[in-house]
C-alpha cells in the first residue's frame, strides 16, 4: 500500500544524527561479492529498499546472503553463485542492477541482465558500459530484452570514457580485475563510492592503483578472497541533513560523516552563510535565518553533486534573493520544482537552470515525490513552510533514505508516515 508523510511544519530541530552507510557505495560493493570465490562481509549496510533489491538479485544469483538489520552487517557466501539471468522485475525496481554485468562477466564469462530503460530524471543510457565490455572483449547482444553478454576470459585494455560516469566506472573495474593483463580506465570518475570499491577489491587482493584520480590501473589476478570491509557514511544523507539544520534547526550535530567527502557542498554552504564547523567526524550545524543566494552548477566528484541539487534549492528557497541552479548531470532532474511550486516557492525553469527567487514563507500543501533526491526536497521544504504538508509516494525516499522520518523526529521535527 502507497504510503505518505504528513509534516506540521515549523518545528525547531535540535540534538544529534547519526549518517548511515552510503546507499551508492554499498551497491557495487555487494556485487563485487560475486567476484570472490567465497564471498564478502560487509559493515555499515543501510538497510533502505535498494540495498533489499540488490540482495534479492543476488540470491536469484544463487548468492546467499544473511543481512543482519539491526548490526547493519551483511555476510554473503557466492560460493554457489551462478550466471543466471537478472530480471525485468529486479531492473525495474532498480537499474543500478546492470552492476552486476561487470562482476558476472567477470567470474562467468557471461552476463544476462535485463536491459534497464529510462528513469525519472533521465535516458540514463548504459552505452559507456556495453562498449566497454566489447572492448575487454565479450560479444553483445540483446535477446527477449535481456542484454547478453558473453565471452571468453576477458584481456585487459584502455578504457577510455567520453564523460564521466559513476556506475560505468564500477562496472569496468569489476569487470577487469579478474582480467587477462592490464585495463587502464581514463577519465574515470572519482567519487568517494568508487573509491571505496576500489578499496575493498583491494583489500580482497585485486591490483588497482590511481584510486581517486581519473586514470586507474588494474592488473588482472586470476581470485579474490572474502574480506570485512565497513562501507562508507553516506555523503548524500549528510548533505540533507546539514540542509535540514539550516533551514529548520537551532543546533543539530551530524555524527559519522566524513566532511572531506562533502568539501564542495559545505563550501557553498558557507557562501550562503550557513554556519558549520566540523570536529572530526562531525558536522555541527546552527540554524540560520539570514541566508545569501548562491549560484551553484552540479558537476562530477569533486564538484556539486547532483544528488543534493534538489536539497540545496530548499535552501535556496529560505535565502532571500536570486540564485541559479544549473543541472548538467542528468536532462530531467528537476521534477521537484512543480512541487516546490506548490508550495509558493518562486521557481523559473530555463532549459537546464533554475532561477530560484528565495526569501518568500512557503505554506503547506500536498505534493508527490517523483525520484528519491526529489523527495527528500519536499521533506525539507515541509519541514520549514507554514502549517500542514503531505508527501505523496514516499516509496522512492525509502530507496534510499534509512529510517529518514525518525532521525527527523528525535531532532524535533513533527513527521509522521500514513497509508493513503
Ligand atoms: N551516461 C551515458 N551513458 C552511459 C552511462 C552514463 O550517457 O553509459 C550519462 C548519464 O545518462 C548521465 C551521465 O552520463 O547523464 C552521468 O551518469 P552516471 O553514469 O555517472 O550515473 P549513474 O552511474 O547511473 C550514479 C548514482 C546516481 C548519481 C549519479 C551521478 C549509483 C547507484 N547511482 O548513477 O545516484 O546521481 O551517479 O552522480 O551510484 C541517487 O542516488 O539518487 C542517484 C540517482
Amino acid at each position: 500500500m502507497l504510503e505518505r508523510f504528513l509534516i506540521q511544519g515549523g518545528n525547531r530541530l535540535n540534538g544529534r544524527v547519526k549518517i548511515s552507510g552510503a546507499k551508492n557505495a554499498a551497491l557495487p560493493l555487494l556485487a563485487s561479492s560475486i567476484l570472490s570465490e567465497n564471498g564478502l562481509f560487509l559493515r555499515n549496510v543501510p538497510d533502505v529498499a535498494d540495498i533489499r533489491t540488490m540482495l534479492k538479485a543476488l540470491e536469484l544469483l544463487g548468492v546467499r546472503c544473511f543481512f543482519d538489520k539491526e548490526n547493519h552487517t551483511v555476510d554473503i557466501d557466492s560460493t554457489g553463485a551462478k550466471p543466471r539471468k537478472v530480471p525485468y522485475d529486479i531492473i525495474r525496481k532498480m537499474r543500478a542492477s546492470v552492476l552486476l554485468m561487470g562482476p558476472l562477466l567477470a567470474r562467468f564469462n557471461r552476463a544476462y541482465v535485463y536491459t534497464p530503460g529510462g528513469c525519472a530524471i533521465g535516458a540514463r543510457p548504459i552505452d559507456m558500459h556495453i562498449d566497454s565490455f566489447k572492448k575487454l572483449g565479450a560479444r553483445y547482444s540483446v535477446k527477449e530484452g535481456y542484454s547478453v553478454l558473453k565471452g571468453q576470459r576477458l584481456k585487459g585494455t584502455l578504457i577510455h570514457f567520453d564523460r564521466k560516469t559513476v556506475t560505468g566506472t564500477e562496472n569496468v573495474v569489476m569487470a577487469s580485475v579478474l582480467a587477462d593483463g592490464e585495463t587502464v580506465i581514463k577519465n574515470a570518475a572519482t567519487e568517494p563510492e568508487v573509491q571505496d570499491l576500489c578499496n575493498c577489491l583491494k583489500k580482497m587482493g585485486a591490483e588497482i592503483e590511481g584510486i581517486g584520480t581519473d586514470t586507474i590501473r588494474i592488473r588482472g589476478v586470476t581470485t579474490l578472497e572474502k574480506v570485512e570491509y565497513s562501507v562508507i557514511p553516506d555523503r548524500i544523507e549528510t548533505g540533507t541533513f546539514v540542509v535540514a539544520a539550516l533551514v529548520s534547526g537551532e543546533k543539530v550535530l551530524i555524527e559519522g560523516a566524513i566532511s572531506e567527502h562533502l568539501d564542495f557542498f559545505l563550501s557553498k554552504v558557507v557562501e550562503a552563510g550557513g554556519k558549520i564547523e566540523v570536529k572530526r567526524n562531525t558536522i555541527v550545524v546552527q540554524g540560520q535565518d539570514k541566508l545569501l543566494p548562491v549560484n551553484i552548477e552540479t558537476a562530477p566528484y569533486p564538484g556539486f553533486p547532483t544528488d543534493l541539487q534538489a536539497q540545496f534549492m530548499v535552501l535556496m528557497l529560505k535565502a532571500k534573493g536570486t540564485s541559479y541552479i544549473k543541472e548538467n548531470i542528468f536532462e530531467n532532474r528537476f521534477q521537484h520544482v512543480q512541487e516546490l511550486k506548490r508550495l509558493g516557492a518562486d521557481i523559473k525553469l530555463e532549459g537546464n537552470m533554475a532561477i530560484v527567487n528565495g526569501g518568500n514563507m512557503l505554506s503547506g500543501a500536498d505534493v508527490m515525490a517523483t525520484d528519491l533526491r526529489a523527495s527528500a526536497s519536499l521533506v525539507l521544504a515541509g519541514l520549514f513552510a507554514k502549517g500542514e504538508t503531505r508527501v505523496h509516494r514516499i516509496y522512492h525516499l525509502d530507496r534510499g533514505y534509512e529510517r529518514f522520518e525518525e532521525k527527523l523526529r528525535n531532532l524535533g521535527a513533527f513527521i509522521v508516515r500514513e497509508k493513503e
